[in-house]
């Protein structure tokens, strides 16, 4: 069901964000025009396959990078302009990564403790004795024990690594948090556990989450909302449900098609789709990213958008 999203209160607008990387000759538009918001207290999820550019999209939200143009607004306020400090501190203080990787993530020749309490101290914490506790109580929070502090990472197994990274990106206790593919580096059989606890700590510490996945079948169950990205574009974007139930662009399409069934009946009826992006003729008319149906929105051109919407209501 389309959600009312006037009543929703945004934390991030994204608009017309592009971020480009410039790699010899070539320009490499790794994040192109693109737009959207994420909700208070939401868990948006943001797919694509490798190379896509959520990465760089998460790392320009959080300002490691200086975005080629657009603007990010966060709690209304504009944070994708010149810092200077103190502008600088609310971004750092407000949102923050967990990366993908967490052996490499973490540095080997520092102790657990130090690795967690970085962010305090470089806020200007000094105390040893509120560091410690800070560092304790996180590692509660993410199922670690308060002497695991004095241990280096090494020491752990990844799945343990992971909720050191989560420690240390929550110790700072910020309210936008983004997950660039927190389980793809992990076993199957943890990759559960530790997206159960990133969605325990949430409803906890009352977090918005932007969770990255290179797959619709990790985001599936537990986001409110989805977005698809293809070749630094925003593609799609619904309500998961609608997503699922009414998919419109041929990508998303074969994103989905590419999620094993349960059931090894329907699994063995599904028919699998690839996608082709020389089916689109923009020579003529230029695609845009438009809502088909409420908050449901889909990279498209005006003609493309016609033959969608008959699709939709062919679907009832
Ligand atoms: N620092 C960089 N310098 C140059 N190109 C980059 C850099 N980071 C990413 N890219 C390029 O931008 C595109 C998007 O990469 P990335 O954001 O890592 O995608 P994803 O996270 O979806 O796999 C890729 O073509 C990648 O090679
Ligand atoms: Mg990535």
């Amino acid at each position: 069901m389309a959600q009312n999203d006037e009543k929703r209160e945004k934390i991030l607008e994204i608009k017309d964000l592009c971020m480009e990387f410039q790699d010899g000759k070539q320009t490499v538009k790794a994040v192109n025009h693109v737009s959207f918001d994420v909700y208070k207290g939401e868990n948006f999820g943001l797919v694509g396959e490798s190379g896509c550019g959520k990465t760089t999209l998460g790392r320009t939200l959080i300002r490691l990078y200086d975005p080629t143009s657009g603007e990010i607004l966060f709690n209304g306020k504009n944070i994708s302009g010149k810092l200077n400090r103190a502008d600088r501190d609310y971004v750092t203080r407000n949102l923050a990564m967990i990366f993908q990787d967490p052996i490499s993530s973490l540095n080997p020749r520092m102790t657990v403790q130090e690795i967690i309490e970085e962010g305090l101290k470089t806020r200007g914490e000094k105390d040893k004795e509120v560091l410690r506790k800070a560092v304790s109580d996180i590692l509660k929070k993410v199922g670690l024990l308060p002497e695991h502090g004095t241990r280096y990472p090494h020491e752990f197994s990844g799945g343990q690594r992971q909720r050191i990274g989560i420690a240390r990106s929550l110790v700072v206790k910020p309210s936008f948090i983004i997950a660039d593919e927190p389980v793809s580096a992990l076993d199957v059989s943890i990759q559960a556990q530790v997206i159960n606890l990133l969605m325990d700590i949430k409803k906890e510490m009352d977090l918005t989450i932007l969770f990255i996945a290179h797959n619709l079948a990790v985001v599936k169950y537990f986001s409110d909302r989805i977005g698809v990205m293809y070749f630094g574009n925003m593609v799609e974007l619904a309500d998961a449900d609608e997503l699922y139930d009414h998919p419109v662009h041929p990508y998303t399409k074969a994103l989905l098609s590419a999620i094993p069934q349960p059931d090894p009946l329907s699994e063995k009826s599904k028919e699998r789709l690839y996608y082709d992006p020389s089916i689109h003729d923009y020579s003529v008319e230029q695609p845009r990213f438009q809502e088909i149906r409420p908050g449901h929105f889909v990279y498209a051109s005006d003609s493309e958008m016609e033959k969608y919407r008959k699709e939709l209501e062919e679907q009832g």
